[in-house]
C-alpha cells in the first residue's frame, strides 16, 4: 500500500489557483466537455456517454479559469465503491493542482455515502497519470491486457488502481 494513504485524506477542502471554480457538472456544460475530451482522449467519450454519467449525481464535476472549462470528472458508486471513469484537464492548465483538487471534490462530495474504496484504470503508457494516482495514494491491483484500444490499432493494457476512501 502506498506511503500517502496513511496520512492524505482525500475529503479534505480543496485548495484552487485564483479564478478557478469547482462546480458540478450540468448538461449545459457538455459541448465544452466533449470538446475538451476530444483534445486529450485518444478513445474519446461521446456525448451520449457524458448525457448518462450524469444520471449519477454528485459525480460529475467541472472546473472553471472565469469562464472556461479547463477540466472536469466523471465517476460512478457501485454500492460501496467509486469508480472513476474520466478525468482530463485542458493542456494549459496543468501542473496547477486542478486534477488533484477534482478528485478531492469529488471524494468530498460523496463522503455521506459509505463508499469503501475507489477504483479507477489507467493507460499502461500514461505515466503523468499514473504519478498522479500514486501520489494521492493509489496502488496498483493488476492488470487487463489488451482493455484499451491503442495507436495505429495495436491494444494497449489498463492498469488497475485503487485506495481505501
Ligand atoms: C493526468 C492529468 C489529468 C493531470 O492533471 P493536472 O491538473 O496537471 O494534475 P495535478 O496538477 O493535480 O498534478 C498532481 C500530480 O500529478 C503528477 N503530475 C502531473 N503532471 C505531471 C507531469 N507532467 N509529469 C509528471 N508528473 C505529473 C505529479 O505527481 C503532480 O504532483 P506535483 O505537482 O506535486 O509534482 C492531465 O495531465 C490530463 O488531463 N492528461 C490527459 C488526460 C488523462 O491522461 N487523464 C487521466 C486518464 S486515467
Amino acid at each position: 500500500m502506498s506511503p500517502y494513504v496513511a496520512y492524505l485524506d482525500l475529503t479534505e477542502p480543496v485548495e484552487l489557483p485564483d479564478n478557478t471554480t469547482l462546480r458540478l457538472m450540468n448538461s449545459a456544460d457538455l459541448p465544452a466537455v466533449v470538446a475538451l475530451e476530444q483534445q486529450n482522449a485518444l478513445t474519446p467519450w461521446s456525448l451520449r456517454s457524458f448525457e448518462l454519467s450524469l444520471n449519477t449525481k454528485q459525480a460529475n464535476w467541472v472546473v472553471y479559469f472565469e469562464a472556461t472549462l479547463v477540466g472536469f470528472i466523471c465517476a460512478n458508486i457501485i454500492v460501496d465503491e467509486l469508480h472513476i471513469l474520466n478525468l482530463s484537464v485542458a493542456q494549459e492548465y496543468r501542473g496547477q493542482g486542478l486534477a488533484t483538487a477534482l478528485i478531492m471534490q469529488l471524494c468530498r462530495a460523496v463522503k455521506d455515502v459509505p463508499i469503501r474504496v475507489i477504483y479507477l484504470e489507467v493507460r499502461q503508457s500514461n505515466k503523468v497519470a499514473q504519478k498522479l494516482y500514486r501520489k494521492l495514494g493509489f496502488s496498483l491491483d493488476g492488470v487487463r491486457k489488451g482493455y484499451y484500444q491503442g495507436e495505429r490499432g495495436i491494444r494497449e493494457d489498463a492498469l488497475l488502481m485503487s485506495r481505501d476512501f
